[in-house]
C-alpha cells in the first residue's frame, strides 16, 4: 500500500502551499506521487507551478464520476450498475483495484503530469466546489470521487498519495478523513487555527486516526509556546514565513533545492512521520471502516436514493490489501 497523507486545517492555514512544498519534496527523491486536489480552492496546480490556463485545463474528477465508478465497479456482481454505486461502495471480489504507478482509465481521464524539479508526479483535481458538494447526503459529491479512488487504492512501500482537503462536514460524514495513513493538520498559531485541530481530534479519536499538527507562519518562541500548550505532543514541526513561498506565488518559483534550510528540514520531518506509520497498517481495520461508513451512508440516504439495499453491496469474505492487489 502506497502511503496515503491528508493535509487538512483551516482555511487560508497552508494547507495547499505545505501540500505541494511536501509533494515536491518527495518528487525530488523520486519517489512516485499522485497528488490529488480535493480543497473547497482548487489552488494545488498554481502551487506546483501551473499557470492559470494550464490549471483551468486540468479535468475534473466531478465530470468524470460514472467513468471511475464504472472502472471500479469491474466484474464485481454485488454493484448492480454504476448507479447504484455511491461514494462509499466498498469493493469487493470482481472490483478493480487502483495503482500509483500504473497507468488505467481513471489516470488517463482524470489524472496529468506535472513536472517538477527531480521528478514527474500525477496530479488530479476535484474541479471547482458547489453548494451541493458541501452537503453531506450528497450522491454527485466530488470529494467522493477521491473517496472512491482512495478505497480501491492499494499498493507497494515508497509511494504517496497526498491529498489536499477542507476539514469539512463532508469527510467525516462519509468517512474520508479515515482513509489516510497519516493526516496533518496544519494550524497557524491562532486560537481559530486550533480549533479545528480539536474537532478533527474528536472526531478522530474513534477510529484510529494518526493526526499530527504542522504549525505554519510561525514567528517565533511566543508562536511555538502557544501551539506547545494548545495541542501538546500532536505538534510535529513547525514552519515559519517562507520567501521561497512568496517567490513562488510571485510566478517566480526558484529551484526546489532553494528552499530554506528551516523548511527543507520541516518536509524531512514529515517525510519521516509518513513512513512510519507503515508499521501501524492494518488492512483489515482500514475495509471494516469503509464498510462501516457505506453502512451508515447507505441507511441515511443511500438506500433511499437508489432505491435498493445497499448493505448488499458489502462483500464479507473481502479485505483489501496488498495481496489482493496481485491478484487482481
Ligand atoms: N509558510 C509560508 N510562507 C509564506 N507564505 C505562506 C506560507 N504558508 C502559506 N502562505 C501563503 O498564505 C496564503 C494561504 O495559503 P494556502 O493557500 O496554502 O492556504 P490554504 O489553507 O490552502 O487556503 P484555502 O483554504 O484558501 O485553500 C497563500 O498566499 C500562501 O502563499
Ligand atoms: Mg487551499
Amino acid at each position: 500500500m502506497n502511503m496515503k497523507i491528508a493535509f487538512v486545517g483551516k482555511g487560508g492555514s497552508g494547507k495547499t502551499t505545505l501540500s505541494s512544498l511536501f509533494v515536491r519534496h518527495l518528487a525530488a527523491t523520486g519517489a512516485p506521487v499522485v497528488a490529488i486536489d480535493a480543497d473547497i480552492n482548487q489552488h494545488l496546480g498554481a502551487a506546483l507551478g501551473l499557470d492559470d490556463a494550464e490549471a483551468a485545463g486540468l479535468p475534473a474528477m466531478g465530470e468524470h464520476l460514472s467513468l471511475i465508478k464504472d472502472h471500479l465497479r469491474g466484474t464485481n456482481p454485488r454493484i448492480a450498475s454504476t448507479e447504484k454505486m455511491i461514494k462509499t461502495t466498498p469493493p469487493g471480489e470482481g472490483s478493480r483495484l487502483l495503482r500509483v504507478r500504473e497507468d488505467n482509465p481513471v489516470y488517463d481521464a482524470c489524472a496529468r503530469p506535472v513536472e517538477l524539479d527531480g521528478g514527474t508526479v500525477r496530479l488530479m483535481v476535484t474541479g471547482p466546489f458547489t453548494d451541493a458538494d458541501l452537503g453531506v447526503a450528497c450522491y454527485h459529491s466530488k470529494t467522493g470521487a477521491v473517496e472512491l479512488c482512495l478505497n480501491h487504492l492499494v499498493d507497494a512501500r515508497d509511494e504517496y498519495v497526498v491529498v489536499d482537503m477542507t476539514a469539512g462536514s463532508d469527510s467525516f460524514a462519509s468517512g474520508m478523513f479515515t482513509r489516510f495513513d497519516i493526516t496533518f493538520l496544519v494550524a497557524e498559531p491562532t486560537r481559530k487555527g486550533v480549533s479545528v485541530y480539536r474537532q478533527y481530534k474528536e472526531y478522530a479519536r474513534d477510529f484510529g486516526v494518526t493526526l499530527k499538527v504542522v504549525g505554519n507562519k510561525v514567528q517565533g518562541q511566543d508562536d511555538l509556546d502557544f501551539l506547545h500548550d494548545e495541542v501538546g505532543d500532536d505538534l510535529l514541526v513547525t514552519v515559519g514565513h517562507s520567501d521561497w513561498v512568496r517567490a513562488m506565488e510571485k510566478g517566480r518559483p526558484p529551484r526546489f533545492e532553494l528552499l530554506e534550510e528551516t523548511n527543507s528540514r520541516a518536509l524531512r520531518t514529515l517525510r519521516t512521520a509518513v513512513d512510519a506509520t507503515y508499521e501501524l497498517r492494518d488492512w483489515a481495520r482500514y475495509t471494516q471502516q469503509m464498510v462501516h461508513f457505506h453502512l451508515k451512508n447507505a441507511h441515511s440516504w443511500g438506500n433511499e436514493r437508489t432505491g435498493d439495499d445497499l448493505a448488499a453491496q458489502v462483500d464479507p469474505g473481502f479485505v483489501l490489501g496488498e495481496e489482493v492487489a496481485t491478484l487482481a
